[in-house]
């Protein structure tokens, strides 16, 4: 199966470069009030799509147990390192177009910063949704083409794509916004419907965030925020989208249970000593570090 590029954080030193030295305080508490606003208070299993580092990870402390997916394993194992060894916590590589999930497991989801990169959303959301019980609840966070800042440069000539058209733009390579419809259409299609949407990010102003302190700013943005049920400009917006019916009980008990092969699909995969073999193709996954990775077969 061809799949879309992946965005490789391999390597990277992201957390620390971009949120802990990167003076993004305001940001990252401005999120986490969105996700306080939108998470259920509980519930079973829990999927963090594109965990990184697990800086939201913590946030989910009201589900039993949350797979934390990542494509990097080195984002991993910083996640492993921030949030320690638990069976609360099931770390898993793998691609968010390829996943390794049976169908209809999860009773939430979400993708924080992560759909961005994706150069096909609508196949990336497709695949989530078929890891979603009926009744989950999935949020995700998207870059906004139609912000302020592109608005105002469109229309002053200093930027040639349009923040008015549906399709999503490629502003650096492997780097997407998107427009607050598009987003919509595609939930929308997949059966979602979208109980909230927050703008976050309102005072995404080097000047502001020098001037105030970043939790002034983050109350602020917070009381804005609901205004994303009536119009987006803000550079980043939160959706709760929800699918139809009733969530249905039973969760498998053991981490392997959860998983199917990514190659052939199939759902009974065996334990061996440091990997998962597939029980009808024979393909190998690594299980190795604490880490089940299924992004490329062993063999
Ligand atoms: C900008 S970081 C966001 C990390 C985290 N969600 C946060 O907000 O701190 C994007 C993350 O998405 C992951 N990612 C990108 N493309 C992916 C894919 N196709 N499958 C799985 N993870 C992916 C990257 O490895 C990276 O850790």
């Amino acid at each position: 199966m061809t799949t879309p590029p992946v965005c490789n954080y391999e390597g990277s030193d992201y957390q620390q470069s971009f949120w802990e030295q990167g003076g993004r305080a305001y940001e990252d508490q401005a999120e986490a009030i969105a996700l306080k606003r939108m998470l259920p208070k509980s519930g079973k299993l829990m999927l963090e799509l594109g965990a990184g580092a697990g800086r939201n990870t913590p946030r989910y402390a009201g589900f039993e147990r949350i797979v934390v997916l990542d494509y990097s394993t080195t984002q991993l194992a910083q996640a492993q390192e921030r949030l320690g060894a638990s069976d609360k916590y099931i770390y898993v590589a793998a691609d968010v177009y390829r996943l390794p999930f049976k169908d209809g497991l999860f009773d939430a989801a979400t993708m924080i910063r992560v759909l961005h990169h994706m150069a096909d959303a609508p196949k990336a959301l497709a695949q989530i949704k078929a890891a979603l019980q009926p009744g989950a609840v999935f949020i995700l966070e998207f870059a906004n083409k139609l912000n302020l800042k592109a608005i105002l440069r469109y229309w002053f000539g200093r930027q040639a794509w349009s923040p008015f058209t549906l399709e999503p733009v490629e502003f650096v390579k492997l780097n997407f916004d998107f427009h607050p419809r598009a987003i919509r259409l595609w939930l929308g299609g997949l059966g979602f419907s979208i109980e909230k949407t927050l703008t976050v990010s309102h005072f995404r102003l080097g000047m502001l965030k020098r001037l105030l302190p970043a939790k002034f700013l983050a109350a602020l943005d917070g009381l804005f925020q609901p205004t994303g049920a009536l119009f987006q400009f803000t550079p980043s917006v939160f959706v709760k989208a929800v699918l139809p019916g009733n969530a249905k009980a039973d969760i498998p008990l053991q981490v392997i249970g959860l998983f199917k092969c990514p190659d052939c699909g199939h759902g009974s995969l065996l334990q061996k000593e440091d990997h998962l073999a597939c029980a009808s193709c024979g393909a190998q996954w690594s299980a190795r570090n604490g880490i089940h990775d299924f992004r490329e077969r062993m063999k």
